[in-house]
């Protein structure tokens, strides 16, 4: 699992103590595709990490971006405490890593760079919203 982490952008810079906290709380899922792993407007308590495969974002049936392997999805309603702004459909296959919304929250609290990379990508994705 170490190794695993090591690998996705999300959590490169963790230090080592960080890592193990990761891969004490971090779970793995799997999704085959044409799955919705949810929809726009329910709530949300879990943000993912795409470990391979692809996913459509779609807000109101129009599809806004396709994320692939390293993305990550759900940060949006966890950072907000609002419902899911968008459906999120497999495009593949998908192998995700899960993060609790508590422990994505202590991840963002201690890490300046994992705070950092959310809060550029939630804003970038605020804006294509508009
Ligand atoms: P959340 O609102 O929790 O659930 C839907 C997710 O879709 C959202 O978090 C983001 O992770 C993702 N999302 C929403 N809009 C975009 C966008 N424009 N580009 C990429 N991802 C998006």
């Amino acid at each position: 699992m170490q190794e695993i982490l090591k690998k996705i952008p999300f959590f490169a810079d963790l230090s080592e103590e960080d890592l193990n906290l990761i891969r004490a709380n971090v779970k793995m899922d799997y999704f085959p595709e044409g799955h919705v792993i949810f929809e726009e407007g329910d709530a949300g308590d879990i943000m993912y990490i795409i470990k391979r495969g692809k996913v459509q974002v779609l807000r109101e049936n129009s599809i806004v971006a396709e994320l692939g392997d390293g993305a990550f999805f759900g940060e949006m309603a966890l950072v907000s405490d609002v419902p899911r702004n968008a459906t999120v459909k497999t495009l593949s296959d998908v192998e995700v890593l899960t993060l609790s919304s508590d422990n994505f929250k202590s991840l963002v609290n201690n890490n300046p760079s994992i705070a950092s990379m959310v809060s550029v990508e939630v804003i970038k994705r605020v804006n294509d919203n508009f």
